[in-house]
């Protein structure tokens, strides 16, 4: 919001933005459940069984408040994509958890830690603070259950390293993201981000932390 006690002007823009993120939230706890039943299956230690639990409940939460934040912003009747076959996750436990938890929780946490520090609507700031602390300890679960995989499975080692680009071409939306008109103060106090800050903060997140996180572990690329 530009002025105090205006009402920020929200845009058809902020509530598709906002719908969107509702199904991503959804499709985040339905890949974590399908991770955790995978990690019983794999043994992994119970510390972390116990956390990816957290973790689909804290993913369930986040959809329900980004849903209330939708319809606060007047997005009640806003159409949220939820297709029961997109939920549905292919792959294996190493690939998920390389592509959502060490990629995409890595870059979701300085994503939603920019959101956040010029989202000033009322309805938004706190949303975005709750989920903002739970992704930092979705990022943490991602790489040590990779690790503690490696170490039961020291073999998927090479696995993981060859697949690792085409994993990370999967943000390529990020990395080179169409141009797209400046936000607005108010939709930006709404928690949007412009397509270039994307850009930015992808590339400082992988060259500044994901890929020294990767090489330490033996892995790189480029
Ligand atoms: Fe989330
Ligand atoms: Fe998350």
């Amino acid at each position: 919001m530009g002025d105090e006690g205006r009402a920020a002007e929200v845009t058809g823009r902020v509530r598709q933005e906002w719908a969107r993120r509702v199904a991503a939230e959804y499709g985040s706890a339905g890949i974590t459940a399908q991770v955790l039943t995978w990690s019983v299956q794999a043994g992994l230690p119970p510390e972390l069984l116990y956390t990816a639990t957290r973790i689909v409940r804290d993913e369930l939460d986040h959809a329900r408040l980004s849903h209330q934040v939708l319809v606060a912003l007047g997005g009640a009747e806003a159409p949220v994509a939820l297709q029961a076959d997109e939920l549905a996750i292919g792959g294996t436990l190493p690939d998920v958890l390389v592509r959502n938890f060490c990629l995409g929780e890595s870059f979701a946490v300085p994503t939603f830690e920019r959101m956040r520090r010029r989202a000033t609507h009322p309805a938004v700031r706190p949303v975005l603070d709750r989920i903002l602390e739970d992704e930092a300890v979705h990022r943490a679960f991602g790489w040590d259950a990779l690790d503690a995989l490696l170490e039961l499975a020291p073999t998927l080692r090479e696995h993981v390293g060859i697949a690792l680009p085409g994993h990370l071409a999967t943000f390529a939306g990020y990395a080179n993201p169409p141009s797209a008109p400046a936000l607005t103060d108010d939709e930006r106090a709404c928690g949007l981000l412009d397509n270039a800050e994307y850009a930015e903060l992808y590339h400082s997140t992988w060259t500044l932390d994901i890929a020294p996180r990767f090489a330490r572990r033996g892995m790189a690329i480029g």
